[in-house]
């Protein structure tokens, strides 16, 4: 059985006084779910999290990690940073990160190693373009996403997939549950050709425009683990609503 995971990308958003106030709320809220959650502020909110966080159900990730241990990387943040601040997850492979700084299969592979080598869980993000869907592209750019960061690895431990059709992320437009949980189950059959994969416990989150209408519809999808909220998670009773559609789950 796999348990429902709800992770909260905040992306570039916040201050100190509003991630304050949405941790208050989420703090008072996460009694009532039995899904694991986590949230993910920017870097420099990350420490104010942990501490805030500390003693509740709610885990702590990055957004992104350096592909490099240490050294002249300047801007960068190492893994074990995250780590030494009380980070359990890490998000790598985000499309805005492939779009935007180009990052390659390779390097998010190296990304995700760096990752499970100081003991963070990576959330690899994969998924396809509109025009990769319209040209009936779409799985064969996922396997290719699955395999380029999978596939040399040696240890994968707490592996998380997260499918995020580039064209659903932050446009209102969601995958139907249909074409979502197609998707995840061949994401899920692809990890059972991957060595050091464990496919039937490994938790695949669907992303892209997530809200407390469409997440109970998504979570009914068999192969369908929780979720990666970008927006709605910066909305206290949205993503506790998402939170309580992912808890029913199962
Ligand atoms: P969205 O973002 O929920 O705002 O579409 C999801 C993501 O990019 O992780």
């Amino acid at each position: 059985m796999r348990q429902p995971l709800v992770v909260g990308n905040w992306k570039m958003h916040g201050s100190r006084a509003s991630v304050a106030s949405l941790l208050d709320s989420l703090v008072a809220a996460q009694r009532l779910s039995g899904a694991e959650v986590a949230v993910c502020p920017s870097h420099v909110h990350i420490a104010q999290a942990v501490e805030r966080c500390a003693g509740t159900q709610i885990a702590v990730g990055g957004q992104d990690c350096s592909h490099a241990e240490e050294g002249a990387y300047t801007g960068d943040v190492a893994a074990a940073m995250l780590a030494d601040l009380g980070c359990r997850w890490v998000i790598v492979g985000h499309s805005e990160r492939r779009q935007y700084y180009g990052e390659s299969d390779a390097l998010v592979a190296a990304k995700a190693s760096a990752a499970v080598s100081v003991g963070l869980q990576p959330i690899i993000c994969v998924g396809e373009t509109r025009a990769q869907r319209e040209a009936n592209e779409a799985e064969a750019v996922v396997a290719a996403q699955i395999q380029g960061a999978l596939q040399a690895q040696e240890d994968l431990a707490g592996l998380v997939i997260a499918y995020e059709p580039v064209w659903a992320i932050g446009t209102g437009l969601t995958a139907s549950p249909e074409q979502a949980q197609q998707m995840h189950a061949y994401i899920r059959s692809l990890l059972e050709g991957i060595a050091n994969v464990d496919a039937q416990t490994t938790r695949i989150l669907y992303g892209g425009s997530v809200k407390p209408g469409n997440a109970s519809e998504l979570f009914a999808g068999e192969d369908i683990d929780g979720a990666l909220v970008g927006g709605a998670s910066l909305v206290a009773d949205d993503f506790r609503a998402i939170l309580e559609c992912a808890a029913r789950q199962r």
